[in-house]
């Protein structure tokens, strides 16, 4: 293994400073051959905090890191993660990985850029580097009937309290999933399922989210910016990494997903969704239909004054409503 890398995997074991000798003993290495490496990895990014006395401690670094998520992670279901630098989409991955025979405990694919991400309805999801979250959980499927429209909203539900609790935010969901924050989109949840083609059982979920986590609202195309939001604002002021609020999103999504289908959650998604009580128009297929959002059901369905219940569809308009 080369010294850099040596040095590195050192410093992600420790959780406290390591003085330059205790690495130098370790690695079986010169002091000058660690301080090169300490170095190098400085001008590639990460961030090394240095103390007289004590010595060197890796600090969560702006880049993903698998070590600096698990530090945040507190759910007991094991996972198994694959990073990336660029990627086309993660989700395709998932989808890739879900042919090979591999583990059966829930896998997470997260980027730092994806040069084709996508979304509902074959659109495409800007994924510029460093800036976003761009992260897909691929599951085995256990059950008979799997209700993949149930699960975007458990996960829409799962990424507000995450941003509720560590960002002290106050988020919404526009039905169905849509996460917004000040009413303007910063999420995105896409669940994919994979089939067996011989026995036509679903044998894998992929569920893709896409945060606009700390990019500059600034650098959206015009036409987009009434409606594309980011949380930039508040992490910036929490100064919270994306490592961790990655942490953060998987604890609260696996304490969620062992019982999403017994509805539990939907009292808070209730909450959340900021389309109640506003006149909608929803484009299902072919259809546009217009009405006012009145409730949503105990399965997650949105029901509008003519009676007509939407278990899917997208509401393409909010007009708000003067009570
Ligand atoms: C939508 O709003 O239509 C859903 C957007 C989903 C985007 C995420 S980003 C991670 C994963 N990879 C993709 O290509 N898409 C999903």
């Amino acid at each position: 293994m080369k010294t850099i890398d040596s040095v590195l995997k050192l410093l992600e074991k420790n959780t406290n400073h390591l003085s330059g000798q205790q690495i130098a003993d370790q690695l079986e290495l010169s002091r000058t051959a660690i301080w090169k490496a300490i170095r190098s990895l400085e001008s590639v990014g990460y961030k090394i905090e240095s103390k007289p006395h004590k010595g060197y401690l890796l600090l969560d670094p702006p880049m993903l890191s698998e070590t600096f998520i698990r530090r945040n992670l507190t759910t007991k279901v094991p996972l198994h993660f694959e990073l990336h630098d660029s990627i086309t989409s993660t989700n395709t991955r998932a989808k890739e990985l879900g042919a090979l025979p591999s583990t059966s405990e829930p896998q997470i694919i997260v980027s730092d850029r994806q040069t084709k991400g996508y979304g509902r309805y074959g659109r495409a999801f800007m994924s510029p580097q460093q800036t976003g979250i761009y992260l897909s959980i691929l599951l085995q499927n256990q059950q008979e009937y799997f209700d993949a429209g149930l699960l975007t909203t458990a996960t829409a539900t799962a990424l507000c309290r995450a941003i509720e609790k560590k960002l002290d935010a106050k988020p919404s969901i526009k039905w169905v999933n849509d996460v917004l924050w000040h009413d303007k989109k910063i999420s995105g949840i896409l669940t994919e399922g994979i089939t067996d083609m011989e026995t036509g059982h679903l044998k894998q979920i992929v569920v893709g989210i896409g945060i606009d986590y700390l990019t500059d609202p600034q650098t959206y195309a015009p036409e987009i910016r009434q409606r594309a939001g980011s949380l930039r604002q508040v992490v910036q002021k929490k100064g919270l990494s994306r490592n961790a609020f990655i942490g953060a999103f998987l604890n609260e999504f696996f304490k969620l997903y062992p019982n999403f289908n017994s509805y539990d959650f939907i009292a808070d998604y209730r909450k959340y969704c900021s389309t109640l009580d506003q006149q909608v128009t929803i484009t299902r297929g072919n259809e546009t239909i217009t009405g006012i959002a009145c409730d949503i059901t105990d399965s997650g369905e949105l029901i509008l004054d003519n009676g007509q219940v939407f278990s899917s569809g997208e509401i393409t308009k909010i007009r708000k409503t003067t009570t």
